[in-house]
């Protein structure tokens, strides 16, 4: 970051003396007052409740231009990564910062396959599980719990161990994934098969069994693999916040990415996807397409709590453009599998229609973001519903570790602990029980 020739001057009208804040300049986007000496200067804290105005960190991973709708993975944007790399060579881009050639994504590739296979002690910690247990609930345990078994990769200040750390958690993300699943349909786990793609492999984890051959339709591991590419980061997110704190503790990295997990389930967040599609479910149930007007005014209405699932965003204030892909690759794989008249796409295409013509949506500036397609791709897929955030999780890995692996790196770390203005009780002394 550069400093800037300008600065901010905080003046005060109760006679306060001002205070000058030096800013400084981005690459790109909004700069930044740095208020780090505020408190020191004035005895005063900024307030600022869900980071409306508030740059957490200097990051150089992943930049989004909100009013324009774009979205960059290390300089790069998502259409012509999503166009022509996999997910692969995504991961080496935002783990290395480069592109890999041919040579070197052989390289990466074959690093990540050698680590598919997780203990085989952790088949015995998912039977602890109920089978009826929500896979966000499973994978929040699966990921916590790699921190006891893999010793030799938890100390988040040593650069081996955040690599094999790193490596270990893209490659076993699909296994667990699918190992969370098959318990749930009371399946044998399918090992992983190394000699196919990471989305390839990640199918047939998933819908292999050992009594059949399992071939791959390279339409769905294409859209797969897309899915994983678009999801795989999106700058300071509430999950990628919550790894970032969790590691500036010092806590190990299976730990940090465990609650990085444990946030993405949110409905608010990595969740919609989940409640978009039980939402489009719920209103084909209602009677569809007809009902769509019933359900917007519900939407519109202040006094209710429901809400337009996969549309609206923190930053996004135009289209999300991987809202935009998911819709492209929705299409391919629907007309792939022979469900061009999908009623649930039909009644999204019908949401979303009326929704960007609406004064609701556009005054407020609601789009659809990738949450709004991304179930529809993933049901004709054959992934059940409760599975899609698990999904998220296994895409958004590689951003975790890449945000939280630069924060370790950056001199300017320190452990995040925010302050507060307290509006509890004051100093009060206690009343002893019998007098209460
Ligand atoms: N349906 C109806 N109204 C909405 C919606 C929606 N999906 N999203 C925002 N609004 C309204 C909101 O009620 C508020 O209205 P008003 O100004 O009258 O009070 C206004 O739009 C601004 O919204 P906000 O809640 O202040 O915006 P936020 O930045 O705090 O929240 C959000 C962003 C994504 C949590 C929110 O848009 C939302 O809940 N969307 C639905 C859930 C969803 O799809 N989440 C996935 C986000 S993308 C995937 C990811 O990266 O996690």
């Amino acid at each position: 970051m550069k400093l800037a020739d300008n600065k901010a001057t905080l003046s005060f009208s109760n006679g306060t003396p001002s205070v000058d804040l030096p800013v400084y300049h981005g690459n790109v986007g909004p700069d930044v007052v740095d208020i780090r000496k505020l408190y020191a200067q004035t005895g005063m804290f900024t307030y600022d409740p869900g980071f409306l105005s508030t740059a957490s960190c200097q990051s150089a991973i992943t930049y989004i231009d909100g009013d324009k709708g774009e979205l960059l993975y290390r300089g790069y944007p998502i259409e012509q990564l999503a166009t022509n790399c996999d997910f692969m060579e995504t991961c080496h881009l935002l783990l290395y910062g480069n592109l890999p050639d041919a040579a070197g994504k052989a390289d990466f590739t074959k690093r990540v396959t050698q680590h598919t296979m997780v203990n085989e002690q952790m088949q015995f910690f998912l039977r602890g599980f109920r089978r009826d247990a929500h896979p966000m609930a499973i994978m929040t345990g699966l990921v916590g719990a790699l921190s006891a078994f893999y010793h030799d990769s938890t100390d988040i200040n040593n650069p081996e161990h955040r690599e094999i750390s790193a490596i270990r958690l893209i490659a076993k993300m699909p296994t667990l994934v699918a190992m969370a699943y098959k318990y749930s349909m009371g399946q044998p786990y399918m090992y992983p098969k190394n000699n196919l793609s990471y989305a390839g492999n990640f199918m047939h984890m998933m819908f292999a069994t050992p009594c059949e051959e399992y071939v791959v339709n390279p339409v769905i591991e294409r859209a797969l693999d897309r899915i994983f590419v678009l999801h795989a980061d999106h700058e300071q997110n509430a999950s990628t916040s919550t790894v970032r704190l969790c590691g500036s503790s010092g806590t190990n990295p299976f730990a940090a990415i465990a609650a990085g997990v444990a946030c993405l389930w949110g409905p608010a967040h990595g969740g919609a996807n989940e409640a978009c599609l039980n939402m489009l479910e719920d209103i084909q149930r209602m009677g569809g397409i007809s009902k769509v007007g019933e359900f917007m005014n519900q939407v519109k209405d202040k006094n209710s709590s429901v809400k337009l699932m996969g549309f609206g965003h923190r930053v996004y204030k135009n289209y999300d453009p991987r809202a935009k892909l998911m819709q492209e690759t929705c299409k391919e794989v629907l007309a792939a599998l022979g469900l061009e008249n999908d009623p649930l796409f039909k009644l999204a295409m019908a949401l979303e229609k009326i929704a960007l013509e609406d004064d609701y949506f556009v005054q407020r500036k609601l789009y659809p973001n990738v949450d709004f397609y991304s179930g529809i791709v993933q049901r004709a897929i054959g992934i059940p519903v409760s599975l899609f955030t698990a999904i998220f999780a296994l895409a958004r890995t590689v951003g975790w570790i890449a945000q939280l692996n630069e924060m370790i790196g950056d001199p300017e770390y320190k452990i995040g602990r925010p302050r507060q203005l307290f509006t509890g009780a004051v100093k009060r002394d206690v009343v002893p029980i019998g007098q209460r």
